[in-house]
């Protein structure tokens, strides 16, 4: 039975509460490892990344196999009880939580974790839903391959999250987000289906692209077990610079400058401001400046070659763009290590800001072209409007995305802040991402944060279709409930 929101007519449908024969069921299919109700196995898993949204739920049920992801499935669908699909808990949306009110079972992926199958020839992964990112990672180098979606949660979010968020990261400038890395899909649908689409096919013309639909689909129309995934060559060289730039236009016209040179070797370009970098060394031990003067914007620069092919020359580039007065300042990683010290500048910027305090997130993108304009004149805007605030844009300048986060006024009680001028301040910077024909999700997905800000910008031709394809698929409306779908 669905309930409509608004008069829009969206609406999800209402799942029923489980019931203890249900739970029962659950405990006999999957037995000790696969089933706890105990309230200290289920506490870490009931929280966002970000410690903001809060669910519950009666049980966290671990299936190990595909079989048994479909036999829960089958059984929930019966007694139109909700699943929560979870991977790392690592969604910057609380994609993962469940609903406050204990209705659904959260069901984890992350014993799922077999890398079923590498091919060198396919160049191909076959990976399931509960592997670890940076186990793929060390997987793919070990036979001499790489997979190349690369964020700094590599460590906790597993490839079933990746692959229904669609997941963007640092390196999507050359590789694209995982929809460009996805060749295909293994899933358990609402219906109990096992959706078997593990293909190593790069064309497949059968009409409407299923992969693609549960990519990105947040968990809301089936369960994602495994996934196949493209494959590059692994990394002969890697050069890693830290570049101080005095303007935005001038961080872009190095992006350009650089590939006009050194073409596709490019493939991060990541933007910091001071006051980011000033975030990470003071709340992230181990860093220090990588340039001895502060610049309003850094960049982070990562250059790669093929095992065999001569490393990029960024240094003579950037030697050049210091000379056509766009770079101030710039060092160039000497070791591996300082390579990763460069990273962990960047890499960090999220968690910093989390130690020092809340702030209204923002996961912007807009043409790139605009980058500059909304770096600058953007955080103009928004500090004018609501004095006091700091506006800090840092991300993924090659691709036109930033994290356009803003902080509560110096002494501001932060968390009191954000409850009462965070919904005003994330509506003007969406609306302001609006005009420019940019959208408020790049690569965190809609999740429950961003839920209502979606309901409101989005065009109704794209809520009708939306929520038709949810209620073909889901209409029962089990998976994943309260994420996505207005
Ligand atoms: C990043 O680029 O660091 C992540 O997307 C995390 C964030 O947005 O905070
Ligand atoms: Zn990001």
């Amino acid at each position: 039975m669905f309930h409509e929101l608004g008069s829009c007519g969206y609406g999800q449908a209402m799942s029923n509460p489980p019931s203890p024969t249900l739970l029962s069921h659950f405990q006999a299919q999957l037995g000790p490892r696969g089933y706890t109700s105990d309230p200290r196995d289920l506490e870490p898993w009931l929280t966002d990344w970000r410690g903001r949204v809060h669910g519950r739920a009666a049980a966290l049920l671990s299936p190990a196999t595909v079989e048994e992801v479909q036999a829960i499935v089958r059984a929930a669908a019966e007694a139109g009880v909700a699943l929560v699909p979870q991977g790392g808990n690592s969604s910057m949306v609380a994609g993962a939580v469940p609903p406050a009110d204990g209705t659904a079972l959260l069901l984890s992926l992350r014993r799922m974790r077999a890398i079923r199958s590498i091919s060198g020839e396919d160049n191909v992964a076959i990976v399931e839903a509960g592997v670890i990112l940076s186990d793929l990672h060390d997987a793919a180098e070990a036979a001499g391959r790489r997979f190349p979606l690369s964020l700094a949660a590599k460590g906790t979010a597993t490839i079933g999250g990746l692959v229904s968020t669609n997941a963007g990261g640092t390196q999507v400038l050359r590789f694209g987000t995982m929809r460009a890395l996805l060749l295909g899909i293994e899933a358990v649908l609402p219906s109990g289906e096992i959706f078997d689409g593990l293909t190593a096919l790069r064309k497949d013309n059968r009409g409407y692209d299923l992969r693609q639909l549960l990519c990105g689909a947040e968990g809301t129309l089936g369960v994602v077990t495994a996934a196949s995934l493209r494959l590059v060559p692994a990394i002969g060289s890697r050069t890693v610079a830290w570049v101080g730039v005095d303007e935005a236009p001038s961080a872009l016209a190095l992006l350009r400058r650089l590939e006009a040179r050194l073409g596709e070797a490019i493939e991060s370009f990541e933007i910091v401001p001071a006051a980011g970098v000033d975030l990470v060394l003071r709340h992230i031990e181990g860093t220090r400046a990588p340039l001895a003067s502060t610049h309003r914007w850094n960049v982070l620069i990562e250059a790669t070659a093929p095992q065999g092919a001569p490393a990029p020359d960024l240094e003579t580039a950037l030697a050049e763009a210091i000379e056509a007065g766009l770079v101030a300042d710039a060092t160039i990683a000497a070791s591996e290590a300082q390579a990763e010290a460069l990273w962990k500048l960047r890499e960090t910027m999220s968690e910093a800001e989390r130690i020092d305090g809340v702030a209204a997130k923002h996961d912007v993108v807009v043409p790139v072209s605009l980058m500059p304009e909304l770096l600058e004149k953007g955080s103009e805007r928004v500090e004018a409007r609501f004095p006091g605030v700091r506006v800090l844009a840092f991300g993924h300048l090659g691709d036109g995305n930033v994290h356009f986060n803003v902080r509560a006024p110096e002494g501001a009680d932060d968390r009191a802040w954000l409850a009462a001028d965070g919904p005003a301040v994330s509506a003007f910077v969406h609306d302001l991402v609006g005009e420019m024909g940019g959208s408020l999700s790049a690569e965190h997905g809609i999740g429950q944060t961003k839920r209502a800000e979606f309901a409101r910008t989005a065009s109704p031709a794209r809520l009708h279709a939306l929520t038709a394809i949810k209620r073909a698929l889901d209409p029962l409306g089990i998976m994943n409930p309260g994420k996505l779908i207005p």
